[in-house]
């Protein structure tokens, strides 16, 4: 991809700060999984300070499982439809994380909008990344929209979960215009290179006020 675009994040964060021991963090994920890969990347080159103790999918064919198996990263597969009842798919989903004990749970690409039982079981400890310029368009259809409303302007938000679905603090965010050359595959591309930039910023951000009893994102 040519990677020439201009674009804007904020807050201005260039470097990822410093964690000993690192943090603990667990992955929710359903797809690709290239924000995963990013992850695994950084961690293994020491570039960011964390452990990646676990990745959960919910879909066995999806790409991210791969990865995790390629790195060596312990997953696990917990199906919603293994499960009769939504709660029961989530308790499993909540027991793994609090054996796994980790500070931080990241949903990079998790496709299962979950309950606030949920969400409120690790209040303030979950964060999301989102490909739109949040609260524009929620929902799991924003780069499309985006387009269709003939934006001139998107990009992607990492930000606190809250019951309400893409919702919460926002921890940060990237910017870039929508070109006329621009079409879902090319837009997408970039927003994809964008959110691999503030994903891993944001989990150091995250991971810095979780340890430092930090309401504020600075
Ligand atoms: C990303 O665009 C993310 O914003 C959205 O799902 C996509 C996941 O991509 N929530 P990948 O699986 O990390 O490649």
């Amino acid at each position: 991809m040519d990677n020439s675009f201009d674009f804007l994040i904020s807050p201005n964060i260039l470097k990822p700060k410093r964690f000993s021991p690192k943090l603990r963090i667990a992955i929710l994920a359903s797809g690709e999984g290239s924000n995963f890969q990013e992850l695994i990347y950084l961690s293994k080159s020491n570039k960011l300070d964390i452990d990646i103790k676990i990745l959960i999918s919910n879909r066995p064919e999806a790409g991210c499982i791969l990865k995790a198996k390629k790195s060596n990263i312990c997953f696990k597969i917990i199906k919603n439809s293994d499960y009769e009842k939504k709660e029961s798919f989530e308790n499993e989903i909540i027991n793994t994380i609090k054996k796994t004990d980790v500070e931080l749970i990241v949903m990079a690409g998790w496709m299962k909008i979950m309950s606030s039982k949920f969400v409120n079981e690790f209040k303030n400890k979950i964060i999301n990344i989102h490909p739109s310029l949040l609260p524009s368009f929620k929902g799991n259809n924003a780069i499309n929209e985006a387009m269709s409303c003939c934006s001139k302007i998107t990009g992607c938000s990492v930000h606190f979960v809250e019951p309400e679905v893409d919702s919460g603090r926002l921890i940060m965010q990237a910017a870039l215009s929508i070109t006329n050359e621009d079409n879902l595959e090319t837009l997408s591309k970039k927003i994809h290179f964008l959110e691999h930039k503030i994903l891993p910023l944001s989990i150091s951000q995250a991971g810095f006020m979780l340890r430092n009893d930090l309401k504020d994102n600075d």
